[in-house]
């Protein structure tokens, strides 16, 4: 009793030193606890049409805004009545997709080759009927944004649908209805790095913080200093998401903390440019008090930016890597630790819809094609932003060549070929930065996938084509590798003298923080029994000879397929909703391939 009173006392002291604070903080700390709930738009689209192409789809598109933790899409199909005769419902096949218009193919048409189905958001489908029955997408913990869908009825091959009569048949129009409903947190508080905060609440109720992360960052900690859980609260739970409230089944990372234990920290791989999201919840399996648990945290970050070039000698040459920063890649293993050199594309456009280029600022200054440079200790990566919706109804296509080797001998020009063992992978992704590895993948920090676009001497140039990108920062990297791979022997036990070596310095530094992985690595690699650990993905790094290139590359947007259309379709402009998309129609009856 005694024990519960002083709990009392303290929150409400707590309280107290609160309503000191300045009113709109104190409103927000009070508004954190509150999920705000609301239908937010509705949208009925025009009479929707029998898919035959993609020009027969209607799109609508509806805004999630930020901080929601739950979605709701509820759509209605229905039929009016336009003559005597009666209607029947009738199928309907939806699509929908976050930042970009869906890609479809519902009649078995062929993608042009060179389309490629890279890291893109998902795609959501249902098939319904026009028969004023509700029919639902939910989402948990959805990115904020734009989502667009592709509603028509359903495709009907030709080859079986039955020969109708014209003029008698019953004449109906179909329509369908999308409602929007979300469930919100209020406005989380906002951590800054170093700065301690406090969190007080009652068991299971989540509490909600923020906290933006720049470019030049790859991970950050958060640090619980003291924790006083209230009687039957077992554990304080953190889980951090990237871009949206996290929830119980979606976090990019999450880690129970307990009163006695001496584990205080959780690390998390951070995403450049994003707000990412904390949240803390007092977990009791029993009876819920009204009795509040209280912690402390503070935050972390570390740059993965290389300010001193002294170590990596050959990426400080300005001449060969004009107009790019240089940051290192790493992953908590031991054995991947890659400099890199990021270059800001700037955008290039004509007034013409969908036609614009991502080039270097030094092509744009000289008005001249200027090749990348790579050598095989580094990758090179491009950074573009896809902005808003009247740029992503195009089509995104990334060709890169090998830059033709020229070799003058006195006053003579001769082309020599591409060495046979140089091989660049490359790899287009959205969002997050993915790595390219030895011999065709592309990795992230939790994927792998196989990379489309792999050139050697023999292919002289590849292609990529993206059909409707989504919105937001694209990153294009791609690596040189010129070498038979040894594969890579890392000992375990070095792993885990690694982790413990980081971990000790990352909560302890207080500036050259940045240093902790390349400190702790140099030197256990440095050791006889780590010198195995000395790699590049899954190839061992020392005594691999060196080698360099240089590609030119083609990141742009056109209408359709670099503008056209196979000779038997013509390239058009689509406007639903206000979204505007290309897109190529059908001449001659031709039919079958989408091209
Ligand atoms: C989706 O959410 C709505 C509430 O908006 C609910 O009525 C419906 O049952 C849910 N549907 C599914 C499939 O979870
Ligand atoms: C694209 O990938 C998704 C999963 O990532 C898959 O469901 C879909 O079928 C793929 N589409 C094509 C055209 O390959
Ligand atoms: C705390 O750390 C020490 C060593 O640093 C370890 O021996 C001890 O078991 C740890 N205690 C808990 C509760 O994890
Ligand atoms: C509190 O939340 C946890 C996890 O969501 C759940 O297992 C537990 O039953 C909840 N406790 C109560 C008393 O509702
Ligand atoms: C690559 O090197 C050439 C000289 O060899 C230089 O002209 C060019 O600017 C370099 N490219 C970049 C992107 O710095
Ligand atoms: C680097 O690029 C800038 C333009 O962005 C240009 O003015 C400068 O001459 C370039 N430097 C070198 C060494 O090529
Ligand atoms: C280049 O790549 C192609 C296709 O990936 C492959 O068929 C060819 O053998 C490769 N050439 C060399 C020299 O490795
Ligand atoms: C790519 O290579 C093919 C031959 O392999 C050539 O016909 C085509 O013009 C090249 N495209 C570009 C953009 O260089
Ligand atoms: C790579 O390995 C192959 C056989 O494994 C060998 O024939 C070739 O000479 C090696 N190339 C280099 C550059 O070491
Ligand atoms: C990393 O090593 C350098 C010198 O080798 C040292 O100056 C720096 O303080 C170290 N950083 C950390 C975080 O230990
Ligand atoms: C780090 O990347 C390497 C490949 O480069 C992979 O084998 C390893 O599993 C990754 N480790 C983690 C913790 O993601
Ligand atoms: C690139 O490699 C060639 C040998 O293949 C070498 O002569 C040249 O110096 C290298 N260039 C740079 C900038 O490392």
């Amino acid at each position: 009793m005694e024990k519960k009173k002083n709990e009392r006392m303290l929150w409400l002291a707590v309280l107290f030193v609160c309503f000191q604070l300045t009113a709109s903080f104190q409103n927000q700390l009070k508004a954190s606890f509150r999920y705000q709930s609301s239908i937010i738009s509705k949208t009925r689209t025009s009479v929707i049409h029998r898919y035959e192409t993609y020009r027969d789809i209607t799109l609508i598109h509806l805004y999630i805004p930020q901080h929601t933790l739950f979605a709701s899409f509820k759509f209605t199909g229905d039929e009016t009545r336009m003559s005597i005769f009666a209607c029947k419902p009738r199928d309907v096949s939806l699509y929908m997709k976050y930042g970009a218009p869906p890609v479809i193919n519902p009649d078995d048409s062929t993608f042009p080759k060179d389309f490629k189905n890279i890291t893109r958001s998902k795609l959501h489908h249902i098939e319904f009927m026009t028969d004023n029955k509700d029919q639902y997408i939910n989402l948990t913990s959805p990115y904020p944004g734009w989502y667009y869908v592709a509603v028509f009825l359903s495709y009907v091959n030709p080859k079986f649908s039955a020969i109708t009569q014209q003029g008698l048949g019953p004449s109906c129009y179909a329509n369908v209805e999308a409602l929007l409903y979300v469930e919100k947190i209020s406005n989380p508080l906002i951590v800054s790095e170093n700065h301690l905060m406090e969190v007080i609440s009652i068991s299971n109720t989540s509490r909600y913080f923020k906290t933006y992360i720049t470019d030049d960052y790859d991970h950050a900690l958060i640090q619980v200093e003291t924790i006083d859980l209230a009687p039957n609260v077992e554990s304080m739970k953190i889980r951090i998401d990237v871009g949206k409230p996290s929830s119980q089944n979606t976090f990019i990372a999450a880690k129970s903390f307990y009163s006695n234990s001496n584990d205080t920290s959780i690390t998390f791989w951070t995403v450049p440019g994003s707000w990412h999201y904390i949240e803390i919840v007092f977990e009791s399996e029993k009876e819920l008090s009204s009795i509040s648990s209280k912690a402390t945290f503070r935050l972390k970050r570390f740059s993965n930016l290389i300010e001193n070039l002294d170590e990596y000698q050959f990426l400080s040459n300005k001449a060969y890597f004009n107009n790019s920063i240089t940051k290192i890649y790493r992953n908590r293993s031991l054995s991947t630790l890659i400099p890199y050199k990021q270059y800001a594309l700037v955008r290039d456009g004509l007034s013409d819809t969908f036609t614009f280029s991502f080039v270097l600022e030094s092509e744009m200054q000289h008005n001249t094609i200027i090749p990348v440079n790579m050598t095989n200790d580094h990758f090179s990566a491009f950074k573009f932003s896809i902005r808003d919706g009247t740029e992503i109804g195009g089509t995104l296509q990334f060709i890169m060549a090998f830059k033709p080797r020229l070799r003058r001998i006195d006053k003579a020009v001769s082309f020599e070929s591409e060495p046979k063992s140089n091989v660049i992978v490359a790899c287009l992704s959205r969002y997050v930065m993915e790595l390219p590895v030895w011999p065709n993948k592309c990795v992230t920090r939790n994927s792998e996938r196989t990379s489309e676009l792999i050139l050697n001497s023999t292919v002289e140039n590849s292609t990529i084509l993206v059909p409707y990108p989504e919105l937001g920062t694209w990153y294009a990297t791609f690596k040189l590798f010129c070498h038979n791979c040894s594969s890579c022997n890392c000992p375990e036990n070095c792993q885990d003298s690694f982790n413990a070596c980081v971990d000790a310095c990352e909560l302890d530094c207080d500036i050259s923080c940045q240093d902790c992985i390349t400190n702790c690595s140099r030197a256990l690699i440095e050791t006889e029994e780590c010198k195995g650990c000395d790699c590049d993905g899954p190839c061992l790094r020392k005594g691999a000879p060196s080698c360099n290139s240089s590609i030119v590359y083609d990141i742009s947007s056109r209408q359709c397929i670099s503008g056209q259309c196979s000779p038997n379709g013509l390239c058009r402009f689509m406007v639903s909703d206000g979204v505007v998309f290309s897109t190529c129609n059908c001449i001659n009856k031709y039919r079958g391939k989408l091209h």
